[in-house]
């Protein structure tokens, strides 16, 4: 297949390029290299510097390229800037997004896969969480993500453009190639992984009151490329939905570090810090739809597997892509 990746210069996005181009696809990375990095573009995939604002040049790119599919990965994915600058968040995560639906529904392309997120279920009332539990974000970010669902759902109604929004959990691990370098970073994995080489004076735990069996938020890590794999079954799929990614188990904070404890075979501090606004104690999916449905088989659902391949990655590439 001819698929454009617009965000591929990103962790999940580069990750998936690399997927996709090691089983023959031909790929088209679309960037602005806001967040992304242009070594973390994959040197078989064809590149275009630019911004999904930039309507003539998407549409160039698509009428160049001539994909049979477009992947999405390209928003800002901070929950917290988003509780601080929410115009910001809609404006690339919804409007910009809004030129990648029109450029590819006139330019007839038949499928769009979509970076969604967990984050659109706000707090769940039920664990494991299934796609029919009632979408209501509690954070500018999570309601971003479900407004573009929610432009996809009529852009196939009324254009006939097929889209999969691919609601991941909480995306781990690496390639030996590609890995996770955000700047600010703010997620657990490469946090407590930096504290482990030492780059950090320590750990912080957010929250240790949560009504979890250590008193710290549970979440479902799943590797990176499990997630590429899903991209690749949606793009086949001839359907439209949305579909939760995850691997159904649950890792505390607390296990976590120890997890990378044992994998690193290094000791740091921890420190017990407050809870951080807006964390649900408790995120789990369950991805009984994107088995049944897309026919995705995860390959990873040993957290020691995933960590140590988030590691090895960071031995490899100690300052990231600033190499
Ligand atoms: N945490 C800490 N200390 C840190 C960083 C994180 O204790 O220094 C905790 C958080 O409070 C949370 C857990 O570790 O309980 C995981 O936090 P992350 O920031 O790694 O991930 P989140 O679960 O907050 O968010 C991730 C993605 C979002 C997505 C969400 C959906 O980053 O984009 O999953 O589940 F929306």
């Amino acid at each position: 297949m001819r698929i454009l990746v617009a965000g591929g210069a990103g962790y999940i996005g580069s990750c998936t390029t690399e997927y996709l181009l090691d089983r023959g696809h031909e790929i088209c990375v679309f960037d602005a290299l806001l967040n992304g990095h242009r070594q973390a573009v994959d040197e078989r995939a064809q590149f275009v510097y630019g911004n999904l604002e930039d309507y003539n040049a998407i549409d160039k790119a698509i009428k160049d390229f001539k994909p049979e599919g477009v992947i999405h990965f390209a928003a800002f994915i901070e929950v917290g800037e988003s509780m601080k600058l929410p115009g910001k968040y809609f404006r690339n995560n919804v409007a910009n997004a809004m030129n990648l639906a029109e450029a590819c529904a006139t330019n007839a392309v038949r499928k769009i896969v979509f970076s969604s997120t967990a984050a659109t279920y706000g707090m769940p009332k039920n664990i494991p969480i299934r796609e029919d539990e009632p979408t209501i974000p509690i954070n500018a970010y999570g309601e971003s993500k479900l407004m573009f669902e929610k432009v996809l759902v009529w852009y196939e109604k009324i254009h006939g453009l097929q889209y999969t929004a691919l609601r991941y959990f909480n995306a781990a691990g690496a390639t030996e190639k590609h890995g996770e370098d955000h700047n600010p970073e703010t997620h657990l994995i490469p946090l407590v992984l930096q504290a482990a080489e030492g780059k950090r004076p320590h750990i912080s735990v957010f929250g240790t009151d949560y009504d979890t069996p250590d008193g710290t938020c549970i979440r479902d890590y799943i590797h990176v490329l499990d997630l590429a794999q899903a991209h690749l079954l949606a793009l086949e799929n001839q359907t439209s939905g949305a579909y939760n990614l995850g691997t159904g188990n649950g890792h505390s904070v607390k296990s976590i570090i120890d997890t990378v404890k044992s994998v690193t075979g290094k000791d740091f501090k921890v420190e017990y810090a407050d809870r951080r606004p807006g964390d649900p104690a408790r995120l789990i999916a369950d991805s009984t739809a994107a088995k049944k449905v897309l026919g995705w088989k995860p390959m990873y659902d040993d957290i020691n597997a995933i960590v140590e391949s988030a590691w090895k990655w960071r031995l490899k590439f100690p300052n990231g892509y600033q190499n």
